[in-house]
């Protein structure tokens, strides 16, 4: 079932052009360059809160990002073992949306239900249709990674992106922020995705001689902003997941409010740095990791500035929309993560201590 590759994990890394494909054909039309109207009226709107867990959680932060930037509709994302426990204040005209690969993670269905049982409209973007996410949510959202068999989650994370991102333009035209011009833009954008995804996935020889040293780290910081900081913190997750070795994912921002104190020569960072307005910020703070002596890896496009100092390796990945960078950029984080992990030993597809869906608390 594996065919050509060693791990489940590595084959659904590959799947990702494909995956992302039929998600996105599920919420937009190609052809007509529009996206597919929803069940749900966002105009009708006022906040979204999504309740999520592991990369599902990320993955929901990355779509929060594109509510409120293309549909100017507020939105709130909550790890859901907190939202159920702590008595949220909601508003009325709020949707409430479970994000989750099986559709059957204890605290994330109980948050949606709770939401439902508050009176207010639900809906699930899910990966497994028949789950009880899928039944009890009013509005069932999916996504088309196929079966996930790896317990690290890989293409449902961006078949979940993919979603959320398509969604965020529906909603941008659904409440007049964005016109016909700019929504055949953005689908257009986002049907590269697959392409570019599989242009991504050429990066695996430079990603697999940088593991050689990373595999070697008993820390690794992994940095970014906007949607790469959630990004970041999937990157971080996977590689603990599968490689037993401790990441820590940060906006890059913040690095002088704590983090840069862990910096030194052991302790690599690793950086997505997309050429996009924050490029510059992201640039400036890693030039202060180098300077400490701390080794950096940045993926960032090959066109991007050079940064002055020793210690600075770039892997280069395709330059894209800003739109679907977190589709392109997921992948070499992936790979990072998998490389490490074969390198030293572990049982990539089981590691130890995790089960693939958490049914109970
Ligand atoms: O099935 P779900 O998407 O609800 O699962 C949520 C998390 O348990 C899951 O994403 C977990 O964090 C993965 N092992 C991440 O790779």
């Amino acid at each position: 079932e594996k065919g050509e590759y060693r791990h489940f994990m590595e084959k659904e890394i590959h799947e990702q052009p494909d995956s992302v494909q039929h998600t996105l054909s599920e919420y937009l039309d190609l052809v007509s360059g529009k996206a597919k109207v929803q069940a749900v009226d966002f105009a009708a709107l006022s906040r979204i809160q999504i309740v999520a867990c592991g990369t599902a959680f990320y993955a929901a932060q990355i779509g929060r990002y594109a509510f409120e930037k293309y549909a100017g509709l507020p939105c709130d994302v909550e790890i859901a073992s907190e939202f159920r426990y702590r008595d949220p204040a909601l508003s009325p005209g709020t949707l409430a949306v479970a994000v989750s690969q099986s559709g059957e993670t204890a605290d994330t269905l109980a948050g949606l239900k709770w939401c439902k049982a508050q009176g207010l409209k639900t809906a699930a973007v899910v990966n497994v249709h028949t789950s009880s996410m899928a039944r009890e949510a009013d509005v069932l959202w999916p996504t088309h990674a196929g079966p996930e068999i790896g317990v690290a989650s890989t293409k449902a994370f961006t078949a979940q992106v993919a979603a959320l991102l398509s969604l965020a333009v529906a909603a941008g035209v659904a409440r007049g922020r964005i016109d016909a011009v700019q929504e055949a833009e953005l689908v257009k954008a986002l049907f590269e995705a697959p392409r570019l995804i599989a242009e991504a996935l050429q990066m695996d020889a430079g990603i697999h001689a940088l593991t050689l040293d990373l595999a070697k780290a008993r820390d690794v910081l992994f940095l970014g902003r906007g949607p790469m900081f959630p990004l970041a913190m999937e990157g971080a997750l996977k590689l603990k997941e599968i490689s037993y070795i401790h990441a820590e994912g940060y906006a890059a921002g913040e690095l002088k409010h704590g983090p840069i104190a862990l910096i030194d020569e052991a302790t690599p960072t690793v950086a997505l740095a997309p050429l996009d307005d924050l490029f510059e910020k992201t640039a400036s703070n890693l030039q202060e990791v180098a300077a400490r002596g701390g080794p950096v890896i940045m993926i960032t496009p090959e066109t991007a500035p050079a940064l002055h100092g020793a210690g600075v390796r770039r892997v280069h990945a395709p330059d894209c929309p800003a739109l679907i960078a977190p589709l392109v950029y997921a992948v070499p984080m992936q790979l990072l993560a998998y490389y490490t992990a074969v390198q030293k030993g572990t049982d990539v597809d089981q590691p130890r201590n995790l089960a693939k869906s958490v049914t109970v608390e």
